[in-house]
């Protein structure tokens, strides 16, 4: 079965043809990040607006690199939520369009949802596992997320915990931002962070032993005070210090939760999903834990970390194939889909 995915939900256009839930035919993802640098964040506005002029040319591109018909696709995934509204809908209206006029199934998937899908992902016809089943605990660590999720079975979520505040990858990017690094700051802060000792500066881990929850905007106060407070001594090799540093209180925070998690539901699997867990510290971290811990850790290729159509492909397959969804929809249901599109979707009601 081959899906065309669609994925609008922030500021990437992306398209991918997807063959069976897990080999990427094609993987188009067309970044505004040129527009939104010089805001240092994204703009929802100029997002729809920038997602309304590539998605036809970033679609064409998915078909033309998967050597692909629009006849060959069988049905079409597209990301519901969550996500800006404005960007959501050119998503979901073009993934609409094209149902119709194909008479194929639509799908809507959980951007979330999405994350966890992208570890079936590969690129070479060959499973990257075999062992992918739950019960997982998954951490989802990106831009707009940082969600410890109890993954019973596909289609079965429970949130165990998020963040209170800002989101790890925001926190990444706000950092970088104020150090004026650049935007994304998370593979600028990486990277620095490899030139620097970790153990330089003790910032805060903000363990909330209580809760599963998550809580990075003190740390976020910590690194911009210590930065304000040696403002005059601002060196390279500090600031390379910082950064490892930063880096590591997250990576200490966001690996002992999970795996306390996995100990306390009794799961012996973990997955990471979201442009965070590109993030090479907190790779080799959760390898090493788990490996002391015997835990079997999934994550997913680098380039199906941050945001792409392949992920929201993947989920969209194996959802069709739970529900034996094979008849063409008509344009009520579609109706009633479009009606799905809710910018706060709560990933536990995205029930198979
Ligand atoms: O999953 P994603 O593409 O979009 C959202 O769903 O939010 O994640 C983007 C986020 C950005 O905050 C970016 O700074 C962060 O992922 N990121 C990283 C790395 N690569 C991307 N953070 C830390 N280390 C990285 N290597
Ligand atoms: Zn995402």
């Amino acid at each position: 079965m081959i899906i065309l995915g669609i994925e609008t939900s922030c500021d990437d256009t992306s398209a991918a043809v997807v063959e069976n839930g897990i080999n990427v035919l094609s993987s188009v993802v067309s970044s505004q990040l040129k527009i939104h640098k010089k805001y240092g964040g994204i703009v929802p506005e100029l997002a729809s607006r920038h997602h309304l002029e590539n998605i036809n040319f970033v679609i064409e591109k998915a078909m033309q690199n998967a050597k692909c018909k629009m006849q060959d696709i069988n049905a079409v995934a597209v990301t519901v939520g969550p996500g800006l509204i404005g960007s959501l809908l050119v998503g979901t209206t073009t993934a609409q369009a094209i149902s119709n006029i194909l008479k194929i199934p639509i799908v809507g998937i959980n951007h979330i949802e999405g994350h966890i899908f992208a570890n079936f992902l590969t690129t070479n016809h060959e499973p990257r596992t075999t062992n992918f089943k739950p019960p997982f605990i998954a951490l989802i660590v990106s831009g707009g997320h940082t969600d410890l999720i109890k993954v019973m079975g596909f289609g079965k979520y429970k949130i165990l915990g998020r963040t209170r505040d800002d989101a790890v990858g925001e926190i990444f990017d706000k950092i970088a931002k104020f150090l004026e690094l650049g935007y994304p700051g998370g593979p600028i802060i990486d990277k620095f962070a490899k030139k620097g000792d970790s153990k330089k500066i003790n910032f805060p881990r903000p363990y909330m032993p209580d809760t599963w929850d998550f809580s990075f905007s003190g740390l976020k106060t910590a690194v911009i005070n210590y930065t304000r407070e040696h403002k005059n001594t601002r060196t390279r090799e500090r600031l390379y210090d910082l950064c490892a540093s930063f880096q590591q209180s997250c990576a200490d925070v966001l690996v002992r939760k999970t795996v306390l998690a996995c100990k306390k539901f009794n799961i012996k699997k973990i997955i990471l999903g979201g442009g965070v867990s590109a993030n090479s510290l907190l790779r080799s971290d959760f390898i090493k834990k788990c490996d002391e811990e015997n835990i079997k850790l999934f994550m997913p290729a680098a380039i199906f970390c941050t945001d792409n159509a392949a992920m929201i492909a993947s989920a969209g397959y194996f959802k069709l194939k739970r529900r034996r969804i094979c008849k063409a929809i008509n344009p009520v249901r579609t109706r009633r889909f479009l009606n799905g599109v809710n910018p706060s979707a709560n990933l536990e009601l995205s029930n198979w």
